[in-house]
């Protein structure tokens, strides 16, 4: 079955982006001229995407209005002669079919992904996490749903890690199949002992889960710091079915991060086609004095 819908769990509190993130969700924080989710949601439509349920939760109305037509704007640049921008602003709100749900408890990622039942029903369906923006040639998403196609498992994308880091992240038994594919048979998220660790490749950002991942998280208890875990849940499916780990190629920023965002913003726009040539002499002025 063809993978057309996605979602998009945006209901996180942010605490590590504080106090950028007070009022304003860290999802909708600027890389160059777009919110991050923009890129997310770009991606996601570049994999053949067309239906996308965001999950959000009070305060984050100003993701819906992003993606909602904007009359009084709108009318504003037509009578003002601003074409490009007009263009640019109405193609937002035609970039997909959105929805929205509220995740009334902030419970968790894997809390969130289960608002998402009724929205996927009995497909397949793609998870892009809100803060993690993946930027490259043949887009993330698009990756993993090819290898959805060819193995016919849940996929989740992974890179490795740092050692030092990996207690951060989660951590998966893997076995390469060919080239970037591997097959995941276990996994643990946050792994705190030494011992726990089952290689250095962790899931960052993206997965394609199968519908049977809801009556796995209706039975997941909360695990590490006391949310619900996704990884929990497809833990469960990787020990059972198995799962397929694609190392997808794309630079991720992680937009939970202070030092992520900082890191987007600079390399994001030096590639920008308008403004990274004046951006880079900039750079190179600068760096003279660091
Ligand atoms: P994170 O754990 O990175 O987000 O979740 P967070 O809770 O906002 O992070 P802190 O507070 O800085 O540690 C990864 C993704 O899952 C979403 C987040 O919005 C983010 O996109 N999420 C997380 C939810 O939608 N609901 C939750 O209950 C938790």
């Amino acid at each position: 079955m063809k993978v057309t819908k996605a979602v998009i769990p945006a209901a996180g509190l942010g605490t590590r982006v504080l106090p950028a993130t007070k009022s304003m969700p860290k999802e909708m924080l600027t890389i160059v001229d777009k919110p991050a989710i923009q890129y997310i949601v770009e991606e996601a439509v570049n994999s053949g995407i067309t239906d996308i349920l965001i999950i959000t939760n009070r305060g984050k109305g100003v993701i819906e209005d992003h993606f909602d037509r904007s009359p009084e704007l709108e009318e504003r640049l037509l009578a003002s002669g601003k074409q490009d921008v007009y263009d640019q602003v109405v193609s937002i709100s035609k970039l997909a079919n959105f929805y929205f749900v509220r995740q009334k408890e902030t419970k968790g990622l894997g809390h969130a992904v289960n608002c998402a039942r009724s929205f996927v029903g009995n497909e397949p369906f793609a998870v892009l996490y809100g803060d993690d923006v993946i930027i490259g040639e043949d887009p993330a998403c698009g990756q993993l749903i090819r290898a959805y196609e060819k193995y016919g498992k849940a996929v989740v994308g992974i890179k490795s890690v740092p050692e030092e880091a990996i207690s951060k992240y989660s951590s998966l038994k893997v076995e390469q199949l060919e080239g970037n594919m591997y097959s995941c048979t276990d996994m643990v998220e946050k792994p705190q002992r030494k011992e726990d660790v089952l290689s250095l490749f962790s899931i960052l950002g993206r997965c394609v889960l199968t519908p049977d991942i809801f009556d796995l998280l209706d039975n997941t208890k909360p695990g590490a710091g006391g949310e619900i875990q996704l990884t929990d849940a497809m833990r469960t499916l990787a020990q059972t079915v198995g799962m397929t780990g694609v190392d997808f190629t794309g630079k991720r920023y992680d937009m939970g991060d202070k030092l992520g965002i900082l890191q987007a913003t600079v390399e994001i726009a030096l590639n920008n086609p308008v403004l990274g040539d004046s951006f880079r002499s900039y750079l190179k002025e600068l760096s003279k004095t660091l």
